[in-house]
């Protein structure tokens, strides 16, 4: 997998990641909607070994993960996706106003990933790590990363085998177990009115609830 970990966003759960990574021994490289010179204050306090960029120089990343609330997504340009394995960590949430043309995909029964995946056509999108909140993420893969029955599973869902694999070695490096569902569709599941989401469980009890299969390495 990549050393170099790339997040768009640098909320809650973009700099619990970021923490999360960088004790993982990644280069944690993490963009906002301010620049990095307004950035910075707030990564010493949140998120003090990543590295502040402008949102734009994500492109060319090998690997991103989106951080950024659903109604922001106008501001995310597709162009700098193109390339990447984009994790889509974002949620769906009732009444959440968001751009129309997500708003569209999602009236025809897209899940959100779906559209994203339309949306952003260069990209390859696995949704991933958007059903874990922010406090588990910072401190649940670090608390079992040795490895062992305890450790929680979190799903991975993608199209691309080998999109869907580069993600499961992060998780895993990230101290969770992978379980890879069928396919980018199947990731609907683990939006948050699916019976997984924010529910701590172990890698077996997450495939038997989703129809996923547990990986590993
Ligand atoms: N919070 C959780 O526990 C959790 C866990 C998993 C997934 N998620 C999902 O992750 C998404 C973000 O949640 P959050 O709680 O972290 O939200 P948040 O605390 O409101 O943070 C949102 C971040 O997105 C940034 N942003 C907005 N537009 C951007 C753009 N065009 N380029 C780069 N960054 C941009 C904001 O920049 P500024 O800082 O400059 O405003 C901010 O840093 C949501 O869809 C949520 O459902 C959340």
């Amino acid at each position: 997998m990549s050393e170099t970990l790339t997040i768009l966003g640098a909320g809650r759960a973009g700099t619990a990641l970021a923490r999360a990574a960088a004790s993982a021994g990644l280069d944690v490289r993490i963009a906002a909607s301010r620049p990095p010179s307004a950035l910075r204050l707030h990564l010493a306090q949140y998120a003090p070994r990543a590295t502040a960029v402008r949102a734009a120089e994500v492109a060319g990343a090998p690997l991103v993960v989106l951080m950024v609330p659903q109604e922001d997504l106008d501001s995310v340009d597709p162009a700098w996706l193109d390339g990447t394995v984009l994790v889509d960590a974002s949620n769906r949430w009732e009444g959440e106003p968001v751009p129309a043309w997500l708003q569209s995909g999602l009236d025809a029964g897209q899940s959100s990933s779906e559209v994203l995946a339309a949306r952003f056509a260069g990209a390859t999108v696995v949704k991933a790590l958007n059903h874990v909140s922010h406090w588990d993420l910072d401190t649940a893969g670090r608390r079992l990363a040795t490895g062992g029955p305890d450790r929680r599973g979190l799903g991975v869902a993608a199209d691309s085998a080998q999109a869907a694999a580069v993600v499961g070695h992060l998780l895993f490096d990230l101290g969770f177990d992978p379980v890879f569902l069928p396919g980018l569709a199947a990731g609907q599941i683990l939006e948050p009115d699916g019976p997984v989401f924010n529910r701590p469980m172990s890698a077996a009890d997450l495939a038997h609830l989703t129809g996923g299969t547990v990986g590993g390495d």
